[in-house]
């Protein structure tokens, strides 16, 4: 009954491609989480979120439509709405859940959406659910993108541009003034994943849009807890239509049991600390391309610029995971990616504030 599932793992595992589930032990340098601000162990975070459990509880009881509902989640959607220069906000569990729920109610077949090809998991997700029609263009490829949108103007609904805005598997930005031009002449919405942005882009950490004149009502951004903020949850910040419209359709709003106050707590603290920390974002800023100069120097082949995350690139996963068990031997942890999340097989390397000039001399020499 089970043979096809086994007949896949087989197959994966002769790919080398399987994956399986490890607990690190022994890492001494970690270059693999996405904690940019090294907030996720930060005492203020974890006091903000014991305090305000202790006030609201550990669970929020039900969806914010029935019994979830409180100040401690307005109160932060009016400030992440603020910080972002939109009229309003509304809160996910996720990020992932904030994705596939807003362009499953967002939009349907008789919609349009073009990708960048190296958006992210969720985005296909979501876009698999809604049904529209899903265009893409090869990362980065703006010529290409005008050109699907001139085959395609006032054929649909609907059009909606989608992409990241700092690309978390390739470490580079998208470049929000073509968007925002593309968008406006031919009419479309303009749907900007902040995820990996949000705490070490933009004006005072608040997402790489918050330095663009964008069209706020042709525009969604959406952003996570998850990553910079060290914390949980995602959010979307848009207009008060579009929120409004998310209350009444988005099923992984409506149909899931609120964040718990901890995570609420935890994000807020972690969001005000972000406009705080403009300092040490330009520290990671030069330390990242130093060592991004560094690995080119030794022969490596690096991805990204300007940003923290730093993809070396290698012709085989076999190399890739000698590499990665290589680094481990010595106690250093970074992230092997391959098929399906990415393209070719790469080290992702991902810096953080705390790291300190003898890490990256340590990660550079057992790279070397
Ligand atoms: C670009 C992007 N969007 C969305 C998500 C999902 O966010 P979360 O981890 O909060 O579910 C991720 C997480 O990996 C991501 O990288």
């Amino acid at each position: 009954m089970f043979a096809h599932y086994t007949n896949y793992l087989i197959k994966l595992q002769k790919a080398n491609l399987l994956r399986s589930l490890e607990v690190p032990k022994q890492v001494r340098l970690d270059f693999s989480s996405n904690d940019y601000l090294g907030l996720a162990n930060s005492p203020s975070l974890l006091e903000a979120g014991y305090e305000t459990a202790r006030l609201y509880g550990s669970g929020s009881t039900g969806s914010r439509l029935l019994s979830g509902n409180s100040n401690l989640f307005e109160d932060f959607e009016a400030q992440i709405a603020t910080d972002s220069r939109t009229e309003s906000a509304l809160l996910f569990n996720s990020g992932f859940d904030a994705n596939i729920g807003i362009f499953s109610s967002l939009f349907d077949k008789n919609d349009l959406m073009i990708f960048d090809k190296l958006n992210h998991a969720s985005m296909y997700r979501g876009a698999a659910l809604c049904g529209a029609k899903l265009l893409r263009y090869n990362h980065l490829d703006y010529i290409m993108l005008e050109h699907i949108l001139k085959n395609n103007a006032n054929k649909y609904k609907t059009i909606v541009l989608a992409s990241e805005t700092l690309f978390g598997m390739d470490g580079d930005l998208a470049d929000l003034k073509t968007l925002a031009h593309l968008s406006t002449t031919y009419n479309t919405m303009l749907y900007l994943d902040e995820a990996h942005a949000i705490g070490i882009q933009g004006q005072d950490g608040y997402g790489l849009a918050t330095g663009f004149e964008l069209d706020k009502n042709r525009t969604i951004l959406m952003g996570t807890f998850s990553k910079a903020l060290g914390s949980t949850g995602g959010y979307v910040a848009c207009n008060t239509l579009i929120k409004n419209i998310l209350i009444n359709r988005c099923p992984s709003f409506i149909y899931s049991t609120a964040l718990a106050p901890f995570c609420i707590g935890a994000s807020a603290c972690a969001w005000e600390i972000v406009k705080t920390k403009t300092k040490e974002r330009m520290g990671l800023i030069e330390t990242s391309n130093g060592l991004r100069n560094a690995l080119n120097a030794l022969g490596y082949n690096t991805l990204g610029n300007n940003t923290p995350i730093i993809p070396v690139q290698f012709n085989s996963c076999d190399e890739m995971t000698r590499k990665k068990e290589n680094l481990y031997k010595n106690g250093i942890l970074v992230s092997g990616l391959r098929r399906p999340t990415v393209p070719s097989p790469r080290l992702r390397i991902a810096l953080n504030i705390k790291h300190i000039e003898s890490d990256i001399t340590e990660l550079l020499k057992a790279l070397s």
